[in-house]
């Protein structure tokens, strides 16, 4: 099975592929290439390497966050309310976490770091305290990432982190007004 590794490797030599590879594909070997002494391999890249360039297609917005199509008569509604005070209302299936749902419904929820607990741009805030002491606690990684975050309140999480449960059917959270993404004022203030 392919490792994180060899398929870094694999996807840096489709970019750059060796000059084996391009011979190996067909190329006129650099002896017989009238061209070669004029450009460099890489030069030939479009027309030798294109076929083997991944194809790249947009998917509609529904498809994205991987969420679950809730069955009928197990819908669980979660509502957020966005920087202008909308309410997005939503029915979702048990599993899905709120940071995959909001993306699937284009609301604004950065989320970062894809989920993984490392940063605070998947902030929210739950409006309802019994809501928020039906979740499990969080984790130390959270409240990590949770000190972090602008605008932090007594009931804020990680959006990331709250998977919809039963107990937690008609749940309401407030996006903030603003999150920090550390990586990016990182490059700012270096600029
Ligand atoms: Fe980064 Fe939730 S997306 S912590």
């Amino acid at each position: 099975m392919a490792t994180p590794r060899t398929l870094s490797r694999s996807l840096q030599k489709l970019r750059y592929p060796s000059f084996r590879s391009i011979s190996q594909l067909g190329h006129p070997s650099f002896s017989t290439c009238s061209r070669i002494k004029s450009h460099s391999p890489l030069t030939c890249q479009p027309r030798v390497v294109a076929p083997l360039l991944r194809q790249f297609s947009t998917s509609p917005s529904h498809q994205h966050g991987h969420i679950h199509k809730p069955k009928e008569g197990e819908e669980l509604y979660v509502t957020f309310i966005d920087k202008e005070e909308k309410e997005h209302k939503l029915a979702v299936a048990e599993g899905d976490n709120l940071l995959d749902i909001a993306q699937a419904h284009d609301l604004e929820m950065e989320g970062a770091c894809g989920g993984s607990c490392a940063c605070s741009t998947c902030h929210v805030i739950v409006l309802d305290e019994g809501f928020y002491e039906k979740m499990p606690e969080p984790e130390d990684d959270e409240n990590d990432m949770l000190d972090l975050a602008f605008g932090l309140t007594e009931t804020s999480r990680l959006g990331c982190q709250i998977v919809m449960t039963k107990e937690l059917d008609g749940l309401r959270v407030k996006l903030p007004s603003m999150t920090r993404n550390l990586q990016a004022s990182d490059f700012s203030s270096k600029s």
